[in-house]
């Protein structure tokens, strides 16, 4: 299934979809991993929520793929894989608790604005094709995805990011002392 040719609109609408499904695959093995670094209760409920839209998601583009009578899996998404790979790397070497939120907030939002682009493809090739019934579930996920991105910017703002401020004085004062 791997390197399939691509001719027309409707191959790289399956390469699309196929992309998107192995992205949110990608992401139910990474959520419960965030949500152990996950230090502020705010954060985790956020991860944990996360997890239970992806799978709604993952239903979804499932549904789709019946309609269409196509197979999901064949198609590995390095898009997440390489947002994955980062996010992991910038937390691990987070020294601070309340940053290492702060950063898997940015990596939760890269993922989202990346998926984001992705089903907007999707919606736009679906249309062209006149699968509007196909465009109307991709335009649940990505309302759902612009959501979940506006709910992270809100904690950020609001809870994470003061913390993670107050964390650098405080260590930045520890060291002076020394
Ligand atoms: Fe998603």
């Amino acid at each position: 299934m791997k390197n399939v040719e691509i001719f027309d609109l409707y191959d790289l609408l399956m390469e699309q979809l196929r992309d998107l499904y192995d992205g949110e695959q990608q992401q139910l093995e990474i959520l419960p991993k965030l949500d152990e670094l996950a230090d502020s209760f705010e954060l985790e409920e956020i991860v944990e929520y996360h997890r239970k839209e992806t799978i709604r998601q993952k239903d979804r583009l499932e549904k789709i793929f019946r309609l269409l009578k196509e197979e999901p899996e064949g198609e590995s998404c390095d898009g997440i894989k390489g947002l994955i790979r980062e996010t992991l790397k910038l937390a691990r070497r987070c020294k601070n608790p309340e940053v290492r939120d702060a950063s898997i907030i940015t990596s939760l939002q890269h993922i989202n604005h990346y998926e984001m682009a992705g089903y907007g493809t999707a919606i736009a090739y679906a249309k062209q094709l006149n699968r509007h019934d196909l465009a109307e579930l991709l335009l649940e996920t990505l309302r759902e995805e612009k959501a979940s991105d506006m709910g992270l910017s809100e904690i950020a703002e609001n809870h994470i990011n003061p913390d993670a401020k107050w964390s650098f004085i405080v260590e930045k004062a520890g060291k002076e002392k020394v």
